[in-house]
């Protein structure tokens, strides 16, 4: 790859954000499309592409989706307390009511045994993890905005939107940013850090 292919890598990498604040613009069809595009060429254990999309634009279906966020939520704040819980009170965590567009990516295992499942466990969930990481960056480079909400009851938002089988593992808020974010909002609202990474090398000894 060439230097300048390098830099525009790591410029989209670095500018990949998690978006809870949207404008209300619809996200033109191709867009979504080269977004979408992402998942075709992208890994997986066995090459099992073990995921499902399902778009959802419809406002009351999203109003769904919100409803199942509003429970988890209040459920979730409880396992903070003192002024841990007052600030989780006052983080945004979603954009499912502004942002057009949702994307429910849910887990879709192929029938039968699966090339590279027989070791370490989590692979097929891995790898949907690693599609929407490219849906991701796709969506940065289009200047589009996506938020990943794991914060929805996967049963409950199957019962609510009348979904087709497969295990929910993540909602995808898309649209246009109305936020632009040079760091994660977690970090600007002093919920968490971004910390260096531990690198255990074995070849080098203390
Ligand atoms: C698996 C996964 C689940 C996440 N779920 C949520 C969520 O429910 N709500 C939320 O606000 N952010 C969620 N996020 C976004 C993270 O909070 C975000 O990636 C992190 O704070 C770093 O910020 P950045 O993505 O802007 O770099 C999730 C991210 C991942 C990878």
């Amino acid at each position: 790859m060439s230097a300048p292919d390098r830099a525009a890598l790591w410029r989209v990498m670095e500018a990949r954000r998690d978006h809870r604040h949207f404008r209300p613009d619809p996200v033109p069809p191709e867009l979504l499309a080269r977004v979408l595009d992402a998942f075709r060429v992208a890994p997986s254990v066995g090459l099992s592409q073990p995921w499902q999309v399902t778009v959802i634009r419809d406002p009351a279906r999203r109003a769904q989706v919100h409803a199942s966020f509003v429970q988890v939520r209040a459920q979730e704040r409880l396992s903070f307390s003192g002024e841990r819980r007052a600030l989780y009170d006052t983080l945004k965590l979603e954009g499912i009511l502004d942002a057009p567009l949702g994307l429910l990516v849910s887990l879709d295992p192929p029938d039968g045994p699966t090339l590279g499942t027989g070791g370490l466990s989590g692979m097929l969930e891995a790898s949907v993890a690693c599609a929407v990481t490219l849906a991701w960056l796709a969506a940065t480079a289009e200047g589009l905005g996506l938020g990943w909400l794991s914060l929805v009851d996967g049963q409950d938002l199957r019962e609510r939107l009348d979904l087709p089988p497969g295990r929910p593992l993540a909602y995808l808020c898309l649209g246009w940013p109305a936020l632009s974010l040079d760091a994660p909002l977690l970090e600007k609202s002093g919920w968490a850090r971004r910390r260096p990474l531990r690198v255990y090398d074995t070849d080098v000894t203390p």
